[in-house]
């Protein structure tokens, strides 16, 4: 997401314990006696070794010729590399109405066509289970929308019509898409093609669901929810589901009564809000007159592409965080896990460990998985050893006297939950990937500009730079190589930073090329890992930024810690979505919110901002497919 306000507050209790602080305080001493760099990275690598040495031996998996940093309003790929757009914002998903340039289609045809700001996305070959790399879905989250491009004349005489136009143009996409002579196109009519909106009724299930907490006068059942927004990063299941995960829900939302309740405020819900301005015609997004809307977004929701006429099913049992992602693994013995983080300054990682076990020829047994189970925060000890800490009622302090007299509190208060058992704050925790076959876990680290600030928590061994301007990777190994596992093992990746800043903690410590706030993480078949950055429109191409380009996708081998530019976008976006056919040789990813500006919402008499990418208009966010003009594989 393109907002990452300063206006957030930060975990408001993440920052009381004392022997936090003091670990905290060592920790940092350490690595500030041995500097930041290679020998800090080795003291952090620790106790877990899972870091190889620095070694300069080039990496085997990448082939390409890096590309440079550039400030140009086009996708650049490396020689040898095509791009074409595949589904841009506006697009219709089946027989359906057609974009139109100056934004004038209205909320019903919005409701036919790809929403707004593309992020998470996965392809599902076609037949199911297949490894077809012709003919698949492509499920694409809209995370977000910029009022001030989505309707005529901007957010200037706001409408009912216009909330509802907004809301339409977010959510998810399910679109059928193949490959003919060489180009992807999208499959029209199609069986499958479906747009879930803000609006589309919803079933929430498992251990919260029905909860008084959940109930509203709309649905005082607290089982069915209407929508989903804020729809950042996914996931996708071995049973043929689709997860899509709801982020910044909290800026929906407004509380002007002057008094907001703990809950709201712990997920930081404000009077103002991110200005979006639904509460003015969708009463239920004003916070104060319909308190519990809020605990109805916030979740993992699965959606089964493969039924158009399917309900989406919010799962309670994974947590209410502002959720990033939901990578899906399978533990040694068969039960579902599920690893998430909670993208804001101070937040944690979390885990979900199904109860039953996945079953490969019982996919309606499968699609209860993720309403039993075990969630559990993530603790990064100094040494190099994490544990899993359980967050279920009655264990580890989560008691009523603590406010948590059934799993359901728990579940709606994730977040307070896991302050309570002592989960380290990390540094913003966003996309989560994990290698096919080393097992090891990576989650992109984004930035923290607070890390350090007074009141604030200190640097610590899995957060070692306050503050942290340009994020880092951070990557663990479930004992065993067992997702299911309690324990893992932890270091650190790489320490972002451009190595021409003149202060040496902002220098990190990239084998080769450099990048600032990772954000999108995927590791693909061939154990590549891809990084995607997401550097803020306030920030980007300024400052700390100055010499990084627009923002900008690099692949790096694990083994050898080598990085390598593969990507630039236009101006104003952010790379995000990555996603490759079974033979490698079609790559998809998202070009969010193009053109973007930091006055746009106050400016709709610019809506073109500073990009016209990708047809020459109104910049629109889209879904991109790089091929090989060999046709190769991606990345060799
Ligand atoms: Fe929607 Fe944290 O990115
Ligand atoms: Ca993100
Ligand atoms: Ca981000």
């Amino acid at each position: 997401m393109a907002y990452e306000p300063d206006d957030i507050p930060v975990n408001p209790s993440s920052n009381q314990r004392f022997e936090e602080v003091l670990a905290a305080r060592l920790s940092r001493r350490r690595v500030l006696q041995h500097g930041l760099g290679a020998a800090a990275l080795s003291f952090l690598a620790g106790r877990a070794g899972l870091l190889a040495p620095p070694a300069l031996a080039q990496s085997r998996l990448l082939g390409f010729t890096p590309v440079p940093v550039s400030t140009a309003d086009m996708v650049i790929v490396p020689s040898g590399y095509t791009v074409d757009v595949v589904y841009a914002w506006g697009d219709p998903i089946s027989n359906g109405p057609a974009w139109k340039p100056d934004a004038s289609n209205s909320a019903a045809d919005q409701e036919q066509q790809a929403g707004m700001h593309h992020d998470g996305m996965h392809f599902f070959p076609i037949p199911a289970g297949s490894s077809s790399s012709t003919h698949g879905l492509l499920v694409v989250n809209h995370e977000y929308t910029d009022d001030g491009l989505l309707h005529p004349g901007g957010m200037e005489t706001w409408s009912a019509a216009k909330v509802a136009k907004s809301m339409a143009a977010h959510g998810v996409s399910v679109i059928e898409i193949s490959l003919v002579n060489g180009k992807w196109t999208i499959v029209r009519p199609s069986r499958y093609a479906r747009r879930i909106t803000a609006k589309t009724p919803m079933i929430l299930s498992g251990p919260a669901a029905g909860h008084p907490w959940l109930r509203t006068s709309g649905d005082p059942s607290g089982r069915l929810a209407l929508g989903t927004a804020s729809n950042c990063a996914h996931g996708f299941t071995p049973w043929g589901t689709y997860l899509t995960c709801e982020e910044n829900f909290n800026g929906y939302f407004v509380n002007a009564s002057g008094l907001v309740p703990a809950l709201q405020k712990r997920y930081g819900i404000s009077d103002k809000g991110f200005g979006y301005r639904w509460h003015e015609h969708e009463t239920r997004f004003d916070a104060a007159a319909h308190p519990n809307e809020p605990n109805r977004f916030g979740w993992v929701v699965e959606i089964d592409p493969w039924d158009a006429r399917s309900q989406p099913i919010k799962r309670t049992a994974l947590g209410r965080i502002k959720h990033e992602g939901a990578k899906v693994e399978l533990a040694v013995d068969g039960r579902a896990v599920v690893y998430m983080g909670d993208d804001e300054r101070f937040e944690y990682i979390y885990k979900f460990v199904s109860r039953d076990r996945y079953r490969p020829a019982d996919r309606a047994a499968n699609l209860q998985l993720l309403d039993e189970g075990t969630l559990y925060g993530a603790r990064c000890n100094a040494d190099g050893a994490g544990e899993w800490l359980e967050l279920s009622q009655g264990k580890n302090g989560l008691d009523a006297a603590a406010g948590f007299p059934s799993q359901a509190e728990v579940l709606i208060n994730a977040r307070g939950a896991a302050d309570r058992v002592g989960a380290t704050p990390m540094d913003r925790p966003e996309w989560i990937a994990v290698h096919p076959v080393t097992k090891e876990a990576f989650c992109s680290l984004t930035n923290n500009t607070r890390r350090g600030e007074q009141g604030a928590p200190a640097p610590d061994a899995a957060n070692p730079r306050g503050p942290n301007v340009y994020g880092h990777i951070i990557r663990w190994r479930d004992q065993g190589k067992d997702p299911g596992a309690a324990r893992f093992d932890w270091d650190i990746l790489a320490l972002a930073g451009d190595p021409a800043n003149p202060d040496p903690a902002k220098r990190g410590n990239i084998k080769g090329d450099m990048f600032g706030s990772p954000d999108g993480l995927w590791v693909d078949p061939r154990g590549v890992l891809w990084i995607e950055m997401d550097v803020s429109t306030s920030t980007l191409n300024k400052g700390d930024y100055a010499r990084m380009g627009n923002n900008a996708m690099l692949a790096a081998d694990p083994s050898t810690g080598e990085v390598r530019r593969f990507l630039v976008g236009p101006n104003g976006c952010e790379i995000t979505g990555i996603i490759a056919t079974a033979d490698g040789k079609n790559l998809f990813i998202n070009i969010q919110h193009p053109g973007e500006t930091a006055s746009e919402r106050t400016d709709p008499a610019k809506p073109t901002g500073v990009s016209q990418w990708p047809d020459g208009g109104r910049p629109r966010s889209a879904t991109i497919v790089i091929r090989k003009s060999d046709g190769g594989v991606i990345g060799t």
